[in-house]
């Protein structure tokens, strides 16, 4: 069923990611993203989850404890998504970006096309073979339409050969919706 793009984007990542996995998310925010990873991945595996705003930190590790997740792996990380090399060093099967600001905090704090594309590449650069790198994309504010154009532009120009790339649009929405990309890895 097609409802929302966050659940198309969550089957797709139930699909390529398997228990004792690691995985990235990029974009913490209320820790939704970390906390779907974090049971696909279970008590094995390993979930880094960036945010640039404490209070994303905050949120998620609260999110965590009422869901009664063990978080023994569970690694949340207060910096840019560009320093993930920093902190991460397996490959991994996913790496999850929601673009935009933290729901119910600052509008004025978002993602920004230059790092989110830094980001992109060194994602790609850690992705296993067969793995995902989804993005959910919004435009419905001034800088997600910028990101929204610079992060397509940036997913045109991959090599066709090393990676698969799928783009779900709503198309009949109005008010500028959401949009997914999803970019999977097939050669190394
Ligand atoms: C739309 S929210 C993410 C929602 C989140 N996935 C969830 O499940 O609730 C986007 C988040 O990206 C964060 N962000 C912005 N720039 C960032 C950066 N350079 N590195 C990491 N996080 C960043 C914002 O602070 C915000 O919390």
């Amino acid at each position: 069923m097609i409802v929302k793009l966050t659940q198309v984007c969550s089957m797709f990542l139930s699909k390529y990611v398997s228990e004792g996995d690691t995985v990235i998310d990029a974009t913490m925010g209320n820790g939704m993203d970390t906390l779907f990873l974090a049971k696909l991945v279970g008590n094995n595996g390993k979930v880094f989850s960036f945010d640039i705003q404490q209070e994303a930190l905050i949120r998620t590790k609260r999110l965590l404890e009422k869901e009664m997740i063990d978080t023994k792996n569970i690694h949340l990380i207060h910096d840019s998504h560009i320093n993930i090399k920093n902190y991460v060093n397996d490959a991994v099967s996913a790496v999850v970006f929601n673009l935009g600001y933290l729901p119910e905090g600052d509008h004025g704090i978002t993602t920004i096309s230059e790092s989110t594309i830094n980001a992109l590449r060194i994602s790609l650069e850690l992705l296993k073979k067969d793995g995902l790198v989804s993005v959910m994309i919004y435009p419905g504010h001034e800088e997600g339409i910028i990101e929204k154009d610079n992060v397509l532009n940036y997913a045109r120009q991959l090599d066709a050969k090393r990676y698969h790339i799928l783009y779900l649009d709503m198309v009949n929405q109005s008010n500028l919706p959401p949009s997914l990309l999803l970019i999977t890895k097939k050669q190394e």
